[in-house]
């Protein structure tokens, strides 16, 4: 069994952010989201990955490397145009060859990882497997994680028959036949291969992998369907990476790597990374300061991840999410933020006391 790891993207739900950098690798709890999806991969024992990027390439590459740092191999496929989740399984036909795969949306975070999703689709394919049947009874070409959401509208949207299996699967509908989204994990034998050069660009121009799986079942494939019990989360926007971070923290216990002065309290699952310095400040947990960042006379509070090299100093934040290198200087309080790389938020006691503000492209503001 391959892997492949849809990295492409442009992220527009996820401005400013992805004016400049990868959806992908934004931190949820200090570590890029893609890395949860490789990580998932290979404790299910799937080495042979696939990534396939888009414009943001060279960050990716630069942050994933040869893999060998998980002991997986890593191959980059390169999406010339965004043209949709099937178009990527057709440029990595040559990568995939005639092996089953699992295929994972690099900007989905789900608790459960996926290792008993694949080892019950490999034993019921040895269990039904016969090389004359099709239909009902046949071993499954493909198995979906279906979850369910309040706002199917959103996603992909699986309708099931009497009998419970898939019978038909649409892309973001405006009449939702359920409310079973599609989870951005999918598992497929070579049958998809056939599927994807069949099927045409949807409304909005892009090669669905929806289609696709509807294709094996219009043509008498049994497509396998699992129901997700743990929680899942499509980070693209910020709600759910908010969310997703906040549920990765809940997981993490005490590590005080970094150091603490003696006039700072820590309280609950805090982890304090290499090379961190608290002082004279409350930390209440769960929330991870990341290596070299320096907490100073500030409050950082529940749900809060704060990367690498950044400065809170006579601050107060909680329910957020900073990457590296930023400085928060004098601002209470913050929360329900993204707040990107190299980014400064600070009071000033220059007059005329006023806002002033230097965001970039689709940033929004929004002030006490
Ligand atoms: C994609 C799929 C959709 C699926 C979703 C899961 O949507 O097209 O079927 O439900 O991922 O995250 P997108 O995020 O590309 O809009």
């Amino acid at each position: 069994m391959k892997g492949l790891i849809l990295s492409g993207g442009a992220g527009t739900r996820l401005r400013p952010i992805t004016h400049t950098s990868a959806k992908q690798l934004v931190p949820v709890a200090n570590k890029p989201i893609l890395f949860y999806g490789i990580e998932d991969m290979v404790e299910a024992g799937i080495t042979e990955i696939g990534i396939i990027t888009g414009e943001t390439g060279a960050e990716i590459r630069a942050a994933v490397g040869d893999g060998s740092r998980w002991g997986a191999e890593v191959t980059y496929i390169p999406q010339e145009q965004p043209l949709g989740l099937a178009h990527c399984v057709l440029i990595a036909r040559e990568f995939l060859g005639d092996d089953d795969f699992v295929m994972y949306l690099g900007d989905n975070l789900l608790r459960q990882g996926i290792t008993e999703f694949v080892e019950r689709f490999e034993s019921d394919r040895r269990a039904s497997f016969s090389p004359t049947l099709v239909g009902p009874a046949s071993a499954p070409s493909a198995q979906i994680l279906l979850a369910r959401v309040p706002d199917p509208q959103r996603f992909g949207v699986a309708e099931l028959g009497p009998d419970g299996e898939v019978v038909r699967l649409v892309e973001k509908p405006v009449e939702p036949p359920s409310d079973l989204a599609l989870v951005g994990v999918y598992l497929f034998d070579p049958s998809i291969h056939e599927a994807v050069a069949a099927i045409a660009p949807s409304p909005r121009g892009e090669l669905e992998i929806t289609d696709a799986i509807q294709w094996l079942i219009d043509h008498g494939h049994r497509v396998r369907h699992e129901v997700l019990e743990g929680w899942w989360k499509d980070t693209g926007k910020l709600q759910p990476l908010l969310e997703g971070n906040r549920l990765i923290l809940e997981t993490l216990d005490l590590d005080l790597r970094g150091r603490v002065d003696d006039r700072s309290l820590i309280d609950g699952r805090v982890v304090i990374e290499e090379g961190a310095e608290i002082v004279n400040s409350t930390v209440r947990g769960p929330a991870i300061i990341g290596e070299r960042t320096r907490v100073v006379d500030s409050y950082i509070g529940p749900f809060t991840s704060v990367y690498f090299d950044c400065e809170i100093v006579g601050s107060e934040i909680e329910h957020s999410v900073v990457l590296e290198q930023s400085r928060i200087v004098g601002i209470a309080r913050i929360a329900d933020s993204l707040i990107g790389k190299q980014v400064e938020v600070r009071r000033s006691e220059t007059r005329p006391r006023a806002t002033r503000l230097m965001v970039g492209d689709h940033s929004v503001v929004d002030l006490a």
